[in-house]
């Protein structure tokens, strides 16, 4: 008989998108009537770019041919994209052969864990992303968690006691905080320190407006101590065609064992690669054309979160977030437990996601994600004006 993995025990009974989805579900037997807002997970709402489209199709139409036709994908990704990220992303700082082609940040935040040892003791925001927390749990690791809280301006303390691994998200999933350059820099210097290694979540730097930086990589020391993973699935609306990357600087190392190397194997051993026809809808964001019709639609997903932020400011809330990112952290009135806000909002027909979901520190707030239209955020501005919802 098999033994299992005993380590799925530590995780909560349902992860926490699958619970706003049964909460939900529920809310909508109890009042079919309710028409509601999905202000919750924050999926993409615009269409694909017409560039991507005409890429993916023209790929599509090229399998059709013998000469033209493709197999395997390579693991590691088509050069053409490689290239491209290496160079519009990095201004060939990082080289195409450190970059590889991904399904997709959330795959990659979890299986690049599998290069350590399970004895390692792995650091997190509170709040943060729930993949870090489950991805560390089931691999057997120790997590210690690093509040994020409003009187830090939801920075990360350093942790008290030494860790081996740590996960930065910048900007931060759920609080919208890009971390500037002297926070980055301070973390860098301490994993350089204590010989950890940051794994640098940067699925939402296409929503930075202010300076903050992009990549941990524009910190000197970073490449021997970062591992970068990004994601086009908000930034070019792919989280239906699943694709992203992970960097991996060859300075990366832990005594003298190239990450890279590792990675490289774990790939080939367990990666069929992302497909052509996707890889080319991703080379098209890159494209003159493609690059324009992407800085329209985050220009419109940056209004969105302005406008909603500025609504909920006008009735007197409490709100963050929103300015390097898609998503508003707002502050419960009266310190309501996070859950029970939800509720009470959820009652007006607006879905939002619990602070305390994505970690304690997140208890007092809710998360709101902005990728619904104006014409939608401004029906669910009225809907929490309208009544009692609570006292301010
Ligand atoms: C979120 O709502 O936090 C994200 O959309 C979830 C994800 O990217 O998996």
């Amino acid at each position: 008989m098999p033994k299992l993995n005993p380590h799925f025990s530590a995780l909560k009974k349902s992860y926490l998108f699958q619970k706003i989805a049964e909460k939900t579900a529920a809310h909508q037997k109890k009042r079919p009537q309710n028409s509601l807002i999905n202000l919750g997970i924050g999926d993409i709402q615009k269409p694909l770019i017409p560039s991507c489209v005409e890429a993916m199709r023209e790929a599509a139409v090229s399998f059709a041919k013998t000469e033209t036709f493709q197999g395997y994908p390579p693991a590691e990704g088509y050069s053409f994209l490689r290239n491209q990220i290496a160079s519009f992303e990095y201004q060939k700082t990082i080289s195409p052969e450190e970059i590889f082609i991904t399904a997709g940040a959330k795959n990659s935040c979890v299986e690049i864990l599998q290069l350590f040892s399970s004895e390692n003791i792995v650091a997190v925001q509170d709040p943060s992303y729930p993949v870090y927390v489950n991805g560390s749990l089931f691999s057997g690791m120790d997590l210690v968690y690093q509040p994020c809280l409003e009187e830090n301006d939801f920075i990360p303390k350093l942790p008290e006691k030494p860790v081996d691994i740590i996960y930065l998200c910048s900007p931060n999933n759920p609080t919208g905080k890009a971390l500037d350059r002297k926070a980055l820099k301070t973390w860098v210097d301490y994993a350089v320190k204590q010989q950890s290694i940051i794994l640098f979540d940067g699925a939402y730097e296409g929503f930075i407006t202010s300076d903050a930086p992009h990549s941990i990589y524009s910190i000197p020391g970073a490449k021997k101590v970062a591992i970068e993973i990004r994601s086009f699935s908000k930034k070019g609306g792919f989280t239906n065609l699943r694709c992203g990357y992970t960097v991996i600087p060859n300075e990366c190392q832990i005594k003298g064992v190239s990450l890279i190397d590792l990675w490289r194997k774990r790939l080939h051993s367990s990666f069929g690669g992302v497909s052509y026809p996707i890889q080319k809808a991703a080379e098209a964001c890159y494209f003159p054309e493609g690059k324009k019709e992407l800085a329209l639609q985050m220009e419109a997903y940056q209004e969105q979160a302005a406008f909603l932020k500025q609504k909920l400011v006008a009735l007197g809330y409490t709100v963050f977030g929103g300015i390097d990112a898609p998503y508003l952290w707002w502050k419960t009135p009266q310190r309501i437990p996070s859950w029970d806000f939800f509720e009470q909002i959820l009652e007006k027909g607006v879905i939002t996601i619990p602070g305390e979901g994505f970690g304690p520190s997140g208890e007092g707030f809710v998360r709101l994600s902005t990728f619904a239209s104006i014409d939608k955020l401004q029906e669910a501005a009225s809907r929490i004006q309208k009544g009692s919802l609570c006292v301010i």
